[in-house]
């Protein structure tokens, strides 16, 4: 009888872990593989360009700039070559100040600008602690990603809303929920006016220009792709274009004319984006002040 009730009281304790700690998960879940599109960078393709699916988070793409070679590592829970073995508050340090853990592979090193950690600085405390527990819930894969060359320090450009910050009251305004999606998805990175590798977030927010070379492997003389202008200009931008013509670019790249968007533009991503999100987003980016 003593036996069948601690049974019992486990199996009811599990349920209610369960049932407290999924929905963190779940909304992790959903922020890591739509807005945040984590997997773009994290998670490696096969030879087509196409995910490999249960490799997912093991590391991915390789960034060579003039200030760093880095490769989007493993962050899959592996204990040796992924993050299992770093505490909550070590990969919360790492998503929103770009540092690494005083242990493990280069302990304390400043990680490369390319993490949008200016971004991520934005996310609320209850967003952090999902996406963490989302990150602890995945498969965890062995893999280890080739250490990073830094030609210069790490310098993040200042994203104006994640300085300023959110709370959740400003929520009730759908253009305030849109802009925290809009930061939090660093649209405004590949977005924005951009030179010399130096965004431009205070007189070219939004007006694109920024050109993305070709992905690795591509074939000989692909070539790059620019960032469209997502101002509410109504010539340069899209300003003229309806609700249903924007949604339908952020999460299926087809563009107002029909043509199909290039990479890294990450609408497999934001498909899955819920139609709430998408309207709030949509609300946000009519208001980014017309630049042609
Ligand atoms: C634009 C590409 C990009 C996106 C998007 C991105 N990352 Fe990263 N991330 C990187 C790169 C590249 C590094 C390694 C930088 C270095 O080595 O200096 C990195 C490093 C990390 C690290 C440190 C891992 C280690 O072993 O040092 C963590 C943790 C991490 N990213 C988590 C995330 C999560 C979670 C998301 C989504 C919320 C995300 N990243 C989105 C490119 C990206
Ligand atoms: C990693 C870089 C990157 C990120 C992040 C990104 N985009 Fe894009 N986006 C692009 C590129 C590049 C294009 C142009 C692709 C092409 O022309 O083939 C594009 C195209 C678009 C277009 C089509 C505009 C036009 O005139 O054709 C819209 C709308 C858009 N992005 C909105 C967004 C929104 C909203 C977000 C955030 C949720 C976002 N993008 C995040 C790179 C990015």
């Amino acid at each position: 009888m003593f036996r069948f009730c601690a049974a019992c009281c486990l199996w009811l304790f599990g349920v209610f872990d369960a049932a407290k700690a999924e929905p963190a998960a779940e909304r992790g879940a959903y922020l890591v593989n739509t807005i945040m599109a984590c997997g773009n960078c994290h998670s490696p393709r096969d030879a087509n360009g196409q995910m490999i699916k249960d490799k997912a988070f093991s590391g991915g793409l390789t960034f060579n700039t003039p200030a760093f070679v880095a490769t989007a590592p493993n962050i899959t829970p592996d204990r040796e070559t992924g993050i299992g073995s770093w505490s909550d508050a070590e990969i919360k340090r790492a998503l929103v100040e770009g540092m690494r853990p005083d242990h493990g592979r280069l302990a304390g090193v400043p990680l490369a600008a390319i993490m949008p950690a200016n971004f991520y600085k934005a996310l609320l405390p209850e967003d952090l602690d999902a996406i963490v527990a989302y990150l602890r819930s995945v498969k965890p894969v062995r893999s280890e990603a080739a250490d990073p060359v830094y030609k210069g320090a790490a310098r993040r450009d200042p994203y104006p809303d994640a300085e300023t910050g959110f709370g959740k009251a400003m929520f009730t305004d759908p253009v305030k929920r849109g802009a925290y999606l809009v930061t939090i998805g660093h649209c405004m990175e590949c977005h924005s006016a951009w030179s010399k590798g130096v965004s431009d977030f205070k007189t070219g927010l939004g007006k694109g220009g920024r050109v993305f070379p070709p992905r690795e492997g591509s074939p000989e003389g692909t070539p790059g792709t620019t960032a469209a202008n997502i101002t509410s200009d109504r010539t340069a931008g899209i300003g003229a274009w309806t609700d249903r013509e924007i949604s339908r670019a952020i999460t299926h790249g087809v563009a107002r004319d029909g043509r199909m968007l290039k990479p890294p533009m990450a609408y497999g991503y934001y498909a899955g984006l819920k139609e709430t999100d998408l309207a709030d987003i949509i609300a946000y980016l009519r208001t980014v002040p017309a630049l042609q």
